[in-house]
């Protein structure tokens, strides 16, 4: 069991506290120094963390909808929070290359080159969940695509379970909230010998974030849920939920269950890959997660990555 942190019980005795706490309540609660308080209070604000120094105590000017690391308890030491960063993506792979532990977490208020497939740009404006885990997973690469479908599987299944949305998969990974697109991965990895050294799975999820409003095709959690939703809990939930579906991803192929929850299958697609575009009914998608397209001569096209388009 991991002891929880001076600055979780912080957050917590604040949040529960009916007016200010003063520093010497705080630092015997904690069994610790009121400079001590003082100091992690000061680093808690650096973060933005809406805490504030009045004559009467410390006190929280708003209820947050906070996702310091703080927050994550047993997780605090493997989450990496910040408020701005240029893309999570960037920031993840610096840590795995320093050898960083499996699950560690990269996470940003906002980014200001947030990277989307296929050398889009992924919008990342304050209220959404922006964040790369680090996965070490001992695994071929040639398995590899089971890490994206078991979190697009698994955001989708939490979506539905937990929060009653009309959750799906598109393929190849994005997550759709009645037909609109609510989650995209990006994954990036380094191998040696065709073993996976780590993947990078980047995750952009629309939370409270405001979505532009000339695009029908993507919507957010709090639009469809109809109500504001902590992003620490939906975070929380969500690596809860991967880290015990990649204890059995050797033996588990995902895509088994992504079949279940997707709706791509049996419509008409355009894919467009690097290389060229792809026009047919999608049938079917293989276990190496490879959508079947049958073509209008009659033959099948078998694509393995690209970005898909829903005909009519
Ligand atoms: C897509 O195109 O659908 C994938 C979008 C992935 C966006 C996430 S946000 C967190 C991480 N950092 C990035 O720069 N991109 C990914």
């Amino acid at each position: 069991m991991v002891n929880k942190s001076p600055r979780y019980h912080i957050s917590r005795i604040l949040k529960e506290a009916e007016g200010p706490v003063s520093g010497e309540a705080i630092s015997e609660r904690l069994g610790i120094s009121r400079v001590a308080v003082w100091k992690h209070v000061q680093k808690m604000q650096q973060l933005g963390y809406p805490v504030e120094a009045t004559s009467r105590g410390y006190r929280l000017a708003r209820i947050p909808d906070s996702i310091h690391p703080w927050e994550f308890a047993e997780r605090e030491d493997r989450i990496h929070y910040y408020p701005v960063i240029d893309s999570t993506m960037n920031a993840a792979r610096h840590l795995a290359r320093g050898g960083c532990p499996d699950f560690t977490v990269v996470l940003a208020e906002r980014q200001e080159r947030g990277r989307g497939r296929l050398n889009r740009t992924w919008i990342s404006a304050d209220g959404g969940l922006y964040f790369t885990v680090v996965l070490r997973r001992r695994l071929p690469a040639a398995l590899s695509y089971r890490i994206n479908f078991a979190a697009s599987l698994e955001l989708a299944l939490f979506l539905i379970e937990d929060y009653r949305l009309d959750a799906a998969v598109k393929w190849p990974n994005d997550v759709r909230i009645a037909g609109r697109k609510v989650a995209g991965i990006l994954s990036e990895m380094e191998t040696e010998a065709d073993m996976i050294t780590y993947v990078n799975l980047g995750i952009g999820l629309n939370v409270n974030n405001p979505l532009p409003p000339d695009v029908a095709a993507v919507t957010s959690v709090q639009s469809a849920f109809g109500a504001a939703v902590s992003r620490r809990r939906l975070l929380s939930g969500f690596l809860d939920r991967l880290e015990t579906r990649m204890e059995t991803i050797d033996r588990v192929n995902p895509v088994t269950g992504w079949k279940q929850l997707t709706d791509t299958l049996n419509r008409p697609v355009k894919i467009v890959t690097v290389k060229d575009t792809v026009e047919g009914i999608a049938v079917d998608v293989d276990q190496g997660g490879a959508l079947m397209v049958r073509q209008p001569d009659g033959t099948t096209r078998s694509v393995v990555y690209g970005d898909c388009f829903y005909g009519n």
